[in-house]
């Protein structure tokens, strides 16, 4: 059996309201049915309605003491990076002992991020960073990154929708037509696409804008109407086919051919980002004081920095009459959908790592080789060691 000899753990996520894991018993069993032995800290699923009954249905052992989980797994699966466990007056990076593997989003090219990967490498972990995962076919069932913004754009729009004081559909009443809402979204890679499905069926009138040909192209299948920005291809499209940082002029130039279309606009989801960059400014102060009060922004970019000027993380605020929602970890908002697709992208992604009841850290495979964040007491992912040079830290 391929995961013989095997042993999992689920640590309960530790960070505040984060309502995720990253195992259900659907997983769990298929991970048992393979062979492995699987350790749940308890209650690591009750943020999303999972019970540790429902665990040891599905074949785990439920663990009172999650220091036991990592003394005792073999591979260690969290949605969230290492955190300082108040509970135990310890960093989980501590919990965690020398070619352990552990799988997560570790974000380890944020500056934010770089003391506890070091702090990973010094105690020998092996760890695998699913924010790393190529764009490449063979990898899209592992991919967690497009899980999430899948479930950021669909509930972006629902967040804005019941905070606007209006219908969003067509609506003839007896009293007569009512015209229906605007929706702007800015960026359409995962996130804005899903963002403008879930506003058509609600039935609002769809604008969409992207500085990418292919991004425009999908957004216009999805029947929303393009706003043309005017910014050259060549500008705009890098290397793997993705967003380029765009210049002070152009970001200008931009802005000013989106201004009259948020004016008019009653919700706007912002969702651009460049890769390994801080988002990009697009919506001013002054593009928020034109538009109708009652109005809604949801950045969904927030966590690098948000596509709007006034947007706050994990704030949600009003500026003469418009709110601007900066809530962070949307998908945690919706714990029991994400946590299904986030960890059927860790089983995959685990069954592409382990062979004969071993991690088998192959680097000819391109989605091991990506991912591989620390390993033998180094940190070997290039993003991150790009970072950790730029700002003089090694
Ligand atoms: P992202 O989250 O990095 O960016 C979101 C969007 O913002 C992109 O479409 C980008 O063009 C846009 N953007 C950047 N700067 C902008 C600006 N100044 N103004 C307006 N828009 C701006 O992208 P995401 O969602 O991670 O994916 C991008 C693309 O990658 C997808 O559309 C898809 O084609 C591809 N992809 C492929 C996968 C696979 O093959 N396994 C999986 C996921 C995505």
């Amino acid at each position: 059996m391929k995961y013989q000899g095997l042993t999992i753990g689920v640590p309960k996520e530790i960070l505040a309201g984060e309502r995720r894991v990253s195992a259900t018993p659907e997983t769990v069993s298929q991970f048992v049915k393979g062979g492995a032995k699987v350790l749940v800290e308890a209650g690591a699923g009750l943020g999303a309605f999972f019970t540790d009954d429902a665990y040891r249905a599905a074949g785990a052992t439920v663990l009172a003491d999650v220091r036991e989980v990592y003394e005792q797994a073999d591979l260690i699966i969290k949605v969230k990076e290492p955190q300082f466990h108040e509970g135990l007056g310890v960093h989980e990076t501590k919990l965690l002992r020398p070619g352990q593997v552990l799988i997560t989003f570790l974000h380890p090219a944020s500056p934010a991020n770089h003391n506890m990967v070091k702090a990973l490498a010094e105690r020998g972990v092996v760890a695998l960073t699913l924010d790393s995962i190529p764009r490449i076919s063979r990898a899209q069932s592992m991919d967690a990154l497009t899980s999430m913004s899948t479930v950021a754009g669909y509930k972006a729009v629902l967040m804005a929708a019941s905070r606007i004081p209006k219908f969003l559909p067509l609506m003839g009443t007896a009293v007569g037509m009512i015209q229906p809402a605007q929706v702007l979204v800015i960026g359409t890679g995962v996130a804005g696409l899903q963002a403008i499905a879930t506003a058509k069926r609600l039935g609002a009138v769809v604008y969409a804008a992207d500085i990418r040909p292919d991004a425009r192209e999908q957004a216009k299948s999805l029947g929303a109407r393009l706003v043309e920005l005017g910014i050259p291809d060549e500008l705009a499209v890098g290397e793997g086919g993705y967003a380029k940082h765009l210049e002070p002029e152009w970001l200008e130039k931009e802005r000013e051919a989106l201004k009259p279309v948020v004016a008019g606009s009653d919700i706007v989801i912002t969702s651009a980002l460049v890769p390994g960059k801080e988002a990009p400014i697009l919506i001013t102060k002054e593009m928020v004081e034109s538009m109708q009060p009652g109005s809604v922004i949801v950045d969904i970019s927030i966590d690098q920095g948000g596509n709007c000027e006034l947007s706050e993380g994990g704030v949600i605020k009003e500026h003469q009459g418009v709110t601007i929602d900066g809530t962070k970890n949307i998908p945690g908002t919706m714990p029991t959908s994400s946590t299904a697709m986030f960890s059927k992208n860790v089983f995959n992604f685990v069954d592409n790592l382990v062979a004969e009841g071993r991690v088998n850290l192959n680097l000819d495979d391109e989605i091991i080789r990506a991912t591989l964040v620390t390993q033998d007491g180094k940190i070997v992912h290039e993003g991150t060691l790009e970072s950790m040079r730029a700002r003089g830290e090694i």
